[in-house]
Formats: C-alpha cells, sequence, structure tokens
C-alpha cells in the first residue's frame, strides 16, 4: 500500500473528533416512569446535566406509579428492535436483560469512576451480570413511611402512632372529626406497598426475609400472617371511596392539602411535599409504619443501557452513567426525589431531616439485620413470585376473602410460582 498523506490526514482528523464532545454530542433515549411533580423535577436535572455536556435528551416517560406500564412499552420496543438507549428498571429485571446479551458493559466508566469503592457492595451486585456491570443505580427510597399531616391530627385531636393499636385510635379520631384518616390509592403495587411494611411492623425483620425474600411457605401460611392480613384490612375501612384506582400522588396530595390525615408510601411521596414547598417538622411530618422504627425496607432505582452502534450514541450514553453517579447529581435527584444517596461519602447538609434519619437508619440497619429488600418494588423476589403475591393481596384487599383463605392462598400461589 502506497503512503498517502491526504488519507492519513483524514484518518487523524476523524480520529480527533472522536475524542472531543462537541463532535460527538449524542442523543440518549431515556425511557422512566417518573411523571409526577417531584419525580419530574427530579429527573429534569439530569437532562440538564447532559445537555451541559453537550447531548440531547429525548424522553420517553411512560406514566404509571412502580413502572408496570414503562415495561410493557419497553418489552414491546426491545422486541420490535429497537430499545431506548437507557430505560429505568431494576432488581432482578436486570439480569433477566442482561441474558439476552442486549446490555452495554459499564465496566470501563465503573472503573474510571472508581464505581466499586462508592457503591454498597448489596447494591453493586444487583447491577452486576457475571461480575460486569449493566445498570447504574441512582438512589436509595425507603419504603416503610407514613406521611402525616400535622394540622390533621391536631384538629382531631389525635396523637402520632407507633403501635398498631395507637394508629387506629388516631384512625377513629380523624374519622370522627370528618376527615378521611388514610389516603390511599387502590391499585395493586400500592397494595402491596402497604401490605409489605405491614408484614415488617407485625412480624418485624427475620419474619419479613422469612415471607417476602425466602418466600417461606410455612412463613407464608403462618398465624403471624394472619395478623398481617387482619390489619390490612382493618385499615381499609379507614379510606375513602374514591380510593379505587387513584393514583399514589393523587392520594399525597390529600395529604398535602389537609383533606387526609396520613399515607403509606415510600419516600417519594416526599418528592411531592418538597415539589410543593412543603417544609418537614412543620408542614409534614415522617413516621416509620408502626413496628418497623428498626426496619428500613429499601428500594434501589437503577438505570441500564441498551448497546448502540454510532459513536456519538455511545459516548451521550456513558456520559449519562458517569454523571448518575457523580456527587452533584446524586444531591440535586435526590433531593427532589425524597430518596437518599446512594454513593457513598454525600454530605449530609443539602438534605432535610427525613433524608438525613433516612441515612442514619441505613446505615443503623445494614447492621442489625434490619435492612431488607423491598419486594412490592422489585427487590426481594423473582417477578414469577412477586407476581403471585401481588394477585393475592389484590385479590384479598378487593374481596371479602377471610384472611385465614388469603394465607393459604398466598402460599399455594408463591409454590406454584416457583415451579
Ligand atoms: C417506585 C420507584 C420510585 C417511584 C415509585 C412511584 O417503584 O422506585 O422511584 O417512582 O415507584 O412511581
Amino acid at each position: 500500500m502506497r503512503f498517502n498523506p491526504f488519507k492519513m490526514l483524514v484518518a487523524f482528523v476523524l480520529a480527533i473528533g472522536l475524542l472531543t464532545a462537541p463532535a460527538l454530542a449524542g442523543e440518549v433515549e431515556v425511557l422512566h416512569w417518573w411523571t409526577s411533580g417531584g419525580e419530574a423535577a427530579a429527573v429534569q436535572q439530569l437532562q440538564k446535566m447532559l445537555k451541559t455536556e453537550g447531548h440531547t435528551w429525548k424522553d420517553f416517560a411512560v406514566a404509571g406509579g412502580a413502572g408496570a406500564n414503562a415495561m410493557t412499552a419497553l418489552k414491546s420496543r426491545a422486541v420490535s428492535g429497537n430499545p431506548p438507549t437507557a430505560a429505568q428498571v431494576k432488581g432482578p429485571q436486570i439480569q433477566e436483560w442482561a441474558d439476552l446479551g442486549v446490555l452495554t458493559n459499564l465496566d470501563d466508566v465503573a472503573q474510571a469512576e472508581s464505581w466499586d469503592k462508592l457503591v454498597p457492595e448489596v447494591v453493586a451486585d444487583i447491577m452486576k451480570s457475571d461480575g460486569q456491570w449493566v445498570a447504574v443505580p441512582v438512589n436509595v427510597h425507603r419504603i416503610n413511611w407514613m406521611w402525616c399531616n400535622p394540622m390533621v391530627f391536631q384538629k382531631a385531636g389525635a396523637k402520632y402512632p407507633e403501635t398498631w393499636d395507637e394508629f387506629f385510635a388516631a384512625c377513629e379520631k380523624i374519622k370522627n372529626a370528618g376527615m378521611i384518616p388514610v389516603a390511599f390509592g387502590g391499585q395493586p403495587w400500592q397494595e402491596a406497598t402497604a401490605w409489605e411494611s405491614i408484614v415488617s411492623g407485625v412480624g418485624g425483620p427475620e419474619f419479613y426475609t422469612q415471607a417476602l425474600v425466602k418466600a417461606d411457605e410455612k412463613t407464608l401460611a403462618s398465624s403471624k400472617m394472619v395478623e398481617v392480613f387482619e390489619i390490612f384490612r382493618k385499615i381499609k375501612k379507614y379510606t375513602d371511596k374514591n380510593a379505587p384506582g387513584r393514583d399514589w400522588n393523587l392520594a399525597t396530595a390529600m395529604v398535602i392539602r389537609g383533606e387526609a390525615g396520613m399515607q403509606f408510601m415510600g419516600d417519594w411521596a416526599k418528592g411531592e411535599f418538597t415539589a410543593a414547598g412543603k417544609v418537614p417538622g412543620k408542614d409534614y411530618e415522617a413516621l416509620t409504619v408502626p413496628g418497623t422504627g428498626n426496619a428500613f425496607l429499601f428500594n434501589v432505582d437503577s438505570f441500564i443501557m441498551f448497546e448502540v452502534k454510532r459513536a456519538d450514541a455511545k459516548k451521550a450514553q456513558k456520559a449519562m452513567a458517569r454523571l448518575i453517579l457523580s456527587p452533584d447529581f446524586q444531591v440535586v435527584f435526590n433531593v427532589n426525589k425524597g430518596s437518599i444517596p446512594v454513593r457513598a461519602g454525600i454530605a449530609e447538609d443539602s438534605f432535610d431531616a427525613v433524608a438525613v434519619k433516612s441515612m442514619a437508619d441505613f446505615a443503623a440497619t445494614a447492621k442489625t439485620g434490619g435492612l431488607m429488600p423491598s419486594m412490592a418494588h422489585e427487590m426481594a423476589v423473582s417477578p414469577a413470585v412477586r407476581g403471585a403475591m401481588f394477585d393475592v393481596v389484590t385479590n384479598f384487599y378487593n374481596s371479602d376473602m377471610s384472611p385465614q383463605d388469603a394465607v393459604q392462598k398466598l402460599a399455594a400461589a408463591v409454590k406454584e410460582a416457583k415451579m
């Protein structure tokens, strides 16, 4: 081959182009389900940061709490051979996508950014497949919270509950004062969210782990679990008739406006209070669900990246992965989202009292065994077992099934799902 200086120059220019950001500014199309006020405020921070680096964000938002609709949309796009660049996917589903061989290996970003040193091992394990990083964690949410309106409690002469007896006493008072005790959204995932907190509150960490992490059939059919269903049924009495189908953020809005006293919900609900300019300890109170002061049911949001061919798209994708775990993003995102940083060593100063308590409880429960993965939010069991649990919980809640029948059905459904 003859030496051609012109060709050399072109190759050189292209290589330089590959290394410089503006020439390679790319687009990321991102599937997520963060459409409520607080969620949108949080995810916009990522769009902004990517834009600063010259990349563009194509929003692929699919509304619907806990992401069931988003996952359906993702599957249909993937089946048609046209997945988005990145998608909000969590827990065991990350492995399922990785097994299909369609995910971008993020090890280069992980190494350059020292993710292994910055992300707790329990979280890193969920993000890896065969030891390689295939997902980026965003945050840590706590599920076992109850969001309360102090004015409602005051008007009703009710006291913040620490036990289930006190909880129902407060419900009675709020009801008698003409307000709705519990703001509730009757959707299977919201029912499961409340239910798993009750499992933890009634049974404690060991019981929760046996029942909802190990899916042990004896525990699922136990008399303790009967108690759980009894409490769950009793709570329904204190919800309003418009609860069926209500979105979670609309239930949060009822507490914000003082129409309802309390809501069982993970701390993305705090994002709604923050977006409405409300201050914890003054405008609202976050209590742990009765009996769960020593427990932290956690849920980690994360993004997987699909393999892309174009160099500019690759660059944008890797930038997104890097930015997600950057200290600045970890602060600004989590302040808006209601969650706490998943990256170690982030200063507490920018966070409110609820987040600071969450951070302390996260560290403390990691030592005592009280740190437990959320079943409802896809951290604990396989999608099939989770589906079986959801079916029984929602059927129970929306019928007059007895608690005794419910526990039998639960154990049987889980057994079948495991086969
Ligand atoms: C959870 C998710 C949160 C929040 C919530 C409501 O599953 O982890 O980030 O979005 O659903 O949609």
